[in-house]
Order: C-alpha cells, then structure tokens, then sequence
C-alpha cells in the first residue's frame, strides 16, 4: 500500500498526538484499517499562526508552547516547515496573548500551492474558527485533496458544502471527532441502555473540564454554539422524546493538562415510577482519545479516495464523528455501516 499523504490545519495539541502516531506505531506489529497502518501516514504541510509554531520543522513546532502534549515517540525531522495560515476567526480575543498570532498569513491561492500533493488536509483548529474552517475547506476543494473537519464547525454536516465535494469529485468527513472512549460516546451508551430497559430518560447532564488550550479557548461562551449543538444531538439523537438536557465544556483547570474529566448524570423514572439515578465520572487522555479516532478518519478518506467516492462518506462519519451528515442510533450499527462499506465493492453504493 502506498504512504498517506496528510497536511495539517493547526499544530496544536491534537496534532501533536497525530503527528507521533505513525512514529510510535512504526516497526509495531499494526492492524490494518482498509489496507493501511497509523505508519503509513506521512506529514507533507501544515499550517498555524502561533510564532513560536510557524517556520519551525514540524517535529519540532508540535513541542512548541503552548502545547503540552508529552512526548511518547521520536519524531524524525520531517522537512516540512509549518506555513502561516490566515487567523480569520482562529484565535480568541482572551487568548491573543497565548497564542501571538503572525498577522502575515497566506491567500488561498498560496495555502492552494502548499497542500497540492497531499491526499487528505485534516482541520484541527480551535472551537470557534467558522470562517477559518471554510477557509481551509475552500484550500482542500482547490487542491484536490480529501477533507476531515475534527472540530465543531458544520462543514460534512451541511448540504451544501457535502455537495460542493461531491462535485469536486472528493470525499470529506465530519464534524467534530468522537474520542475513542470519550464522553460523548459514552454517554450515548448510558442513555441507550436506559431506553433499552423502557426506563424513561427525564434529563441528563454532561460537564466536562479540562486543563489544555482546547478547554481555555472554550471559556468565550460565543465559540460554543455549535460545540454544545454538536455534543448535545449525539446524545439527545438516541432518544424518541424530549428530556431536560445540558451537555458541554464547563470549565478550564488548568493542572489538569490533558486529561478530560467528564461527569455524567442520567435520571430517570423505572418500573412503578420508581426514580433512577446515575453517576458516573470518565478521566481520559483526551489527545489519545481523539488520535484514535482522527487517524483511523484518515486512513478511510483514503479508502475512499482510492475507489473514488466522494462528497460526504456517511456510513465513517457516523461512527468517528458527533455530529455527522446522517446519525446511526448506535454506534454498533455506525460500526455495522463502516464493516459494511468497507466490504462493498468499489462500484456498489450502500443505501442508508
Ligand atoms: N478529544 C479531543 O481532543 C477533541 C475531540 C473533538 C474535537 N476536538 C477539537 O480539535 C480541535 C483542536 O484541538 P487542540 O487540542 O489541538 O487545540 P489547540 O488549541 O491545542 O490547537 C489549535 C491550533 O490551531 C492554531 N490556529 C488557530 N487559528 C489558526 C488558523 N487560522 N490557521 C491555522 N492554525 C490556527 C493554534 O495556534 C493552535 O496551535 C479543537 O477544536 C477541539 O475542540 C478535540
């Protein structure tokens, strides 16, 4: 199987765990994901507009401040100097001094020349970045290359931009990744096992903290809209009926690093209207959590470029992603559906 050719928009923590995970895999006895390893992707370009980050090699620009992702693999020197994108919509007002974002970032026709070459460009910018996702949606459209959108801006999930790949003869995935054993996940589990025992759901909870640049960027209520909407349907979308519902990031603590700590109550009322309450409490590594999900994403937009499908792949957007075009009632049968498309033969289309 040939190399996987991935451009990065953003080095921040997330791509810190991406950028190692080929390094650390390589040589490892590796299952394959539809022909390919984790160590078949290579790095050829990425973008970000933090000046410790740019015109650094990206070995060396993924341990840059304010990243704390540990390091758990060695890096070679990859060649590939980090570009400074545009900042659009990227960097919060409250973390500008954080961040030192460069002003001087490049057009698309330039941001267009740099990802050229590469098979898939994977989107890992803040919450919050609407403008800047489209950005970089537009740069993989002109390039010709696959996009995955990892953050909570509707790009796969929405009509139009689905068609627009569609018609460019490309695949995208999307939106906003679902962490291997992450909240999300977890939650949709409980909610459904509630709904399979006929207990009635009455209201649920989700809060999350964290101590990272994702959880103290999500501190500007603003830059959740679509981080809650998306948190919040993946839940909410397993139940028939409406329920008393609040689910999103609630706080940054900062000692916490990396690890997300994710506190989960469902109520509900059982057999006779008994009441029935559950706690639980998840703690996470919340960057291996997403690489998990983010580079097997990677693996399938090959897939899918190899036997030239395009436009949103809906059957590997449900089950790697909270809020996808179209959502499985549980991610078993989003599992189904990859198993499924992953069988079928390139020219048989699956109807869902
Ligand atoms: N489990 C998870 O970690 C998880 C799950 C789902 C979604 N996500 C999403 O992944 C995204 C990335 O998370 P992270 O922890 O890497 O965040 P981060 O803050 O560590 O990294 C974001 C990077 O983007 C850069 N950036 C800002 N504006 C930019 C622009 N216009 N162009 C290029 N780069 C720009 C920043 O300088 C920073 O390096 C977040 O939106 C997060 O919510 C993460």
């Amino acid at each position: 199987m040939s190399k996987i050719k991935v451009a990065l928009a953003g080095v921040g923590n997330t791509a810190s765990a991406v950028v190692q995970s080929p390094y650390y895999y390589r040589g490892k006895d590796e299952t394959s994901l539809g022909g390919y390893k984790v160590s078949d992707v290579e790095f050829v370009a990425a973008f970000d507009v933090n000046r410790n980050k740019v015109g650094k090699d990206l070995s060396e620009a993924i341990f840059a401040e304010p990243n704390i992702t540990p390091k758990f693999a060695d890096v070679d020197k990859t060649g590939v100097k980090v570009s400074c994108g545009p900042v659009l919509d990227g960097v919060a007002k409250h973390m500008e001094n954080i961040i030192k974002p460069l002003r001087k970032g490049c057009s698309l026709e330039e941001a267009v020349e740099i990802v050229k070459g590469a098979d898939v460009l994977l989107s890992l910018l803040p919450v919050g970045s609407e403008k800047a996702t489209r950005f970089y949606a537009e740069v993989a459209l002109k390039a010709g290359v696959a996009f995955i959108n990892t953050i909570p801006a509707f790009i796969a999930s929405d009509g139009s931009w689905g068609k627009k790949f569609k018609e460019a003869n490309l695949p995208i995935l999307g939106d906003d990744v679902k962490g291997q054993i992450g909240a999300t996940v977890l939650h949709r589990t409980l909610v459904r096992l509630f709904k399979l025992r006929n207990v009635e759901v009455i209201e649920t909870y989700q809060l999350n903290v964290g101590g990272n640049t994702d959880f103290q960027n999500m501190m500007d209520e603003n830059r959740l809209v679509s981080k809650r909407e998306s948190k919040t349907k993946a839940v909410t979308s397993v139940l028939p009926y409406d329920i008393g519902v609040r689910i999103g990031p609630s706080d940054y603590v900062p000692f916490l690093g990396n690890t997300k700590v994710a506190f989960i109550y469902v109520k509900g009322q059982s057999y006779a209207g008994f009441p029935v309450t559950l706690d639980v409490k998840l703690s996470v590594d919340d960057k291996s959590m997403f690489a998990y999900s983010a580079m097997d994403a990677t693996r399938l937009a090959k897939v899918a470029l190899d036997r030239g499908e395009s436009g949103p792949i809906n059957e590997v957007c449900a089950f790697y992603f909270k809020h996808p075009p179209v959502q499985a009632a549980s991610d078993e049968e989003a599992a189904e559906w990859i198993k499924a498309w992953l069988a079928k033969k390139p020219d048989i289309l699956i109807k869902m």
